[in-house]
């Protein structure tokens, strides 16, 4: 059975010193109890490598929330995939946050996605829609929700164009709706279940159905210690893409219980 895994995104949050004090009580808590789920965080990328450091012997990865294609090269400001990769486990690809400003494209998306499984990162690929499906009004007398769902899985085809079969189960797919990221109002579990659902067919047909089955889909957006266990109930699920709840310690470590199988 595939592990289940729980990732934290700290997005611009924490100086330095209080990056290392959360992850040194991550540290703490993590020794405690004996999870059955993986764990990763995305600090910011300044602190990656005292990070790293830091959490070098524990069970827990770190990865950053963002990172540019290719290897090196005159691009100002600019931190290349290839760079972190003997300090990260996992790359943050196509967030909202990213999208929405004109930062990321399907086409930079898809070259971020295949440079991270060239370096033997785990790609976390975000994909989600603007709007509530359900709440979609009629356009000129069709519904736009069609056009909405079939968005989110044009992202998620666009994502991994050209992915080989081979890699298809080292990716990690976040659905996450925009409107329920950091708004508090999270999507039901059955609403997020039936759009993973949707996104795993997205995944066989660019491979065979076992391998397809191995990636693993989480869900993200306002995602709480309280609500964590309703999601995991669900076998769809494989885990969450955390933003606030990440910030503290102790609620990070509820929600890595609540989706640990033991
Ligand atoms: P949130 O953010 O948990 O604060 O809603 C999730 C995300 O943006 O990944």
């Amino acid at each position: 059975m595939k592990q289940r895994i729980v990732i934290g995104n700290w997005k611009m949050n924490t100086t330095a010193e209080e990056a290392v004090l959360l992850v040194e009580e991550l540290k703490k808590q993590a020794e405690y109890v004996e999870l059955d789920v993986e764990l990763g965080v995305c600090p910011p990328m300044p602190w990656l490598l005292a990070l790293n450091e830091i959490l070098d012997e524990t069970e827990i990865g770190v990865g950053v929330q963002d990172a540019e294609p290719g290897d090196f090269g005159a691009q100002t400001g600019s931190v290349s995939i290839k760079m972190i990769a003997e300090h990260a486990e996992y790359v943050i690809i196509g967030h909202s946050e990213r999208r929405s400003t004109g930062q990321d494209n399907d086409e930079s998306i898809n070259a971020k996605v295949k440079s991270a499984l060239e370096n033997s990162l785990t790609p976390v690929v975000c994909v989600g829609e603007f709007t509530h499906l359900y709440e979609k009004k009629r356009v000129r007398g069709r519904p736009t929700k069609l056009e909405e769902i079939s968005n989110i899985f044009k992202q998620l085809q666009q994502a991994i164009k050209g992915v080989a079969e081979k890699d298809i189960p080292k990716l990690v797919v976040a659905y996450e709706p925009v409107w329920a990221i950091g708004t508090g109002k999270p999507a039901s579990p059955e609403y997020a279940a039936e759009i993973i659902d949707r996104l795993r067919t997205v995944l066989k047909r660019a491979s065979k159905r076992k391998l397809a089955n191995e990636a693993r889909i989480l869900y993200g957006g306002s995602v709480t210690a309280s609500n964590a266990k309703s999601y995991a109930e669900l076998e769809e699920i494989d885990g969450v893409l955390v933003g606030g709840a990440s910030l503290k310690a102790s609620e990070f470590m509820k929600i890595a219980a609540a989706f640990s199988r033991q």
